[in-house]
């Protein structure tokens, strides 16, 4: 059963989700916090379900002993993916994903509008789920929505690239001015991956189109839950947190830092044997006991 001091679990196909991890610790800086990097197996957008679903039970299978109180999947793709069935197969966990905030922040930002215009960009698989299109929708039932992949901006991210990069800058131009062109109100960035570049798309779609972030929507939304469960870590010292990935190249360390905007220790590398051999197991079987406070 877990506690105020059992950790939250964050989890994303790469460095993504370190997005929300940031979001998170402004608002809950005294939480412990596990993140998830599946860096050996990204990207997740461009997979089918099965395989996406498959890849997030096993690592909520191998992070299952920490007894988190909380669990983000902090990747759009794989929570419009996999998050119905992985609430089912994990009844006791309390899991939440990043669509859900960011369609409410959508149409919340849509204000008083008749019949808002909303772009979402995201992965292909994102896209192709129309997750997003439905949440919307749901609490905007006149909103015009146009939903666009954009499957270059992942994989340039995780590549490491400045947004003043002429590629970044090509692939940002390529994708927003369609979007723009329909005259959007607001625009979801429906991709955790994004908000890194999110000053640069701001300024592209300029002033009057209200820039939607996943991560800080998600965020308040992981306080909200921890606070109506009364799972609130109190005050005091500063959380700890704790990277894990699948693929250990030196880019992680040296992007996380850019994405968390401080320096992590080092992740600890998981193979992708062990998950795999993990998950296929119907009694997993506890990883050696993790020491979470220490990490800091
Ligand atoms: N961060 C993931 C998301 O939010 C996308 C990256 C990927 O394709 O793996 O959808």
């Amino acid at each position: 059963m877990p506690s105020a001091g059992s950790p939250i679990v964050v989890l994303d196909s790469g460095l993504g989700g370190l997005t929300v991890v940031r979001a998170i610790r402004q608002v809950l800086p005294a939480e412990d916090i596990v993140y998830f990097g599946d860096t050996a197996r990204l990207p997740y957008g461009s997979k089918s379900a099965a395989t996406v679903t498959n890849f997030v039970r096993q690592i909520i299978t191998y992070l299952y002993p920490l007894d988190p109180k909380h669990v983000v999947i902090a990747c759009n793709t794989a929570t419009a993916l996999s998050m119905a069935t992985i609430r089912s197969e994990f009844p006791d966990l309390n899991i939440s994903g990043v669509i859900e905030p960011g369609a409410r922040a959508a149409a919340l930002a849509a204000g008083r509008r008749q019949r808002p215009v909303i772009g979402i960009i995201g992965t292909e698989a994102t896209i192709r789920s129309r997750a997003y299109e439905q949440a919307i929708i749901r609490r905007r039932q006149l909103a015009k929505v146009f939903a666009l992949p954009t499957p270059l901006l992942a994989p340039i991210i995780e590549d490491g690239r400045a947004v003043e990069d002429p590629l970044v800058q090509i692939a940002l131009k390529q994708y927003l001015q369609p979007l723009m062109a329909k005259a959007i109100n607001v625009l979801v960035l429906g991709c955790t991956h994004y908000p890194i570049y999110r000053e640069a798309i701001s300024a592209m779609v300029g002033n009057n189109v209200a820039v939607i972030d996943s991560a800080d929507q998600c965020a308040q939304d992981v306080q909200r839950r921890l606070g109506s469960a009364n799972l609130q870590r109190a005050g005091g010292a500063p959380g700890a947190l704790r990277c894990f990935v699948t693929d250990n190249s030196p880019r992680f360390a040296m992007l996380a830092a850019r994405f968390l905007g401080l320096e992590i220790e080092p992740p600890t590398w998981v193979s992708t044997d062990e998950l795999h051999a993990l998950a296929s197991n119907s009694e997993p079987s506890a990883p050696e006991p993790m020491e979470l406070r220490a990490a800091v």
